[in-house]
């Protein structure tokens, strides 16, 4: 018997709203707010997304998420993005977002911050989807940059379960924002960090020794560390796996070469995410079905997955305990 995949109760812990903004609806803000894109067509728009690595992404990533401007836009856009929610049995999701690549164009913080939101507590009244939200800093940019964004964030703390720290991995270190990350946890936030998509091990032993994450968002070269392997196993520190998002960014050469499932069978706490669905290809269904069909994962692994996403959330034991009963 098929497993009802879509209907398996699944958390979703990595993924970026920017990278929720679908080719559509960037022509449709770009016109609802008068500025001109460098594409003719929706079209035109996907055929761009070819990427040999992170930075390629990130330089159209920065670039469409221009056409957000106001409360209204940053709405819609998380709006649409809890609809796909819905229609994939997503029952709770904690996303990112990135305040400086807002905030440095002159939108202030509280749009980006109160457009979100909104439509986060709609989706609890009107969808059932509970959520969390986490701030990330951007790696390439300075950490008293971070720190300003931090303080710029924090009369509305209450709002944010964590901070992230995102773009750019290498040649940003996780030490750069010790200081900024340690303020963040006085706050009484939760830290987690990107690590090891591209960045070497060392990278995600920073991430946990100085940062004190609670969770490492990608990670996969952890495998090439056995050592931290084991690490990661014993402490069930969890990876935010995200399958499209490494085969469009060149980590792994095709689906059937990814490590998730080696990762699962070592005994890793693995989840499976979606990163930037509308530039990869897939929302959270589609990347477990690519996975599923590369690697031949078992119904029983795929229960896992499901299972390994509400442990790795950041839902009180309370709120996990309905997802997570046989
Ligand atoms: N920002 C959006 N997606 C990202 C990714 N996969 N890695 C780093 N920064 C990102
Ligand atoms: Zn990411």
């Amino acid at each position: 018997m098929a497993l009802p995949l879509l209907t398996l109760p699944k958390a979703e812990l990595h993924m970026h709203i920017e990278g929720s903004l679908e080719p559509d609806m960037m022509f449709a803000l770009a016109q609802r707010n008068g500025i001109s894109l460098p594409y003719d067509s929706v079209a035109a728009v996907r055929a761009a997304y070819e990427f040999e690595n992170l930075q390629s992404f990130l330089d159209l990533y920065y670039a469409g998420a221009q056409v957000l401007q106001t409360e209204q836009d940053f709405y819609d856009l998380t709006w649409a993005y809890l609809h796909k929610c819905a229609a994939q049995g997503v029952r709770h999701t904690e996303i990112f977002f990135d305040p400086q690549s807002h905030c440095d164009r002159g939108i202030p913080y509280e749009t980006v911050h109160h457009g979100i939101t909104q439509a986060l507590r709609d989706a609890k009244t009107h969808l059932d989807i509970s959520s969390g939200l986490i701030l990330c800093f951007l790696r390439h940019l300075s950490a008293d940059a971070a720190m300003a964004t931090l303080e710029q964030a924090l009369p509305y703390g209450e709002d944010i379960i964590a901070v992230g720290l995102d773009s750019s991995e290498l040649g940003h270190p996780p030490s750069k924002f010790q200081a900024v990350f340690d303020r963040a946890r006085a706050e009484g936030l939760l830290t987690v960090a990107h690590a090891g998509e591209e960045g070497p091990p060392e990278y995600i032993w920073e991430a946990i020794q100085l940062l004190k994450v609670s969770r490492i968002d990608h990670g996969v070269r952890c495998v090439e560390d056995p050592a931290l392997v084991d690490y990661l196993i014993e402490h069930q520190i969890p990876l935010t796996v995200c399958p499209l998002s490494n085969i469009k960014l060149c980590v792994f050469e095709s689906m059937a070469q990814h490590n998730l499932k080696q990762l699962l069978e070592l005994g890793l706490c693995v989840t499976v995410n979606s990163d930037d669905p509308a530039y990869f290809g897939g929302y959270l269904l589609e990347n477990m079905t690519a996975a599923q069909t590369a690697l031949d994962l078992s119904d029983r692994q795929m229960q896992q997955l499901a299972h390994n996403s509400f442990r790795a959330s950041f839902l009180s034991p309370q709120e996990k305990q309905p997802f997570l009963e046989p």
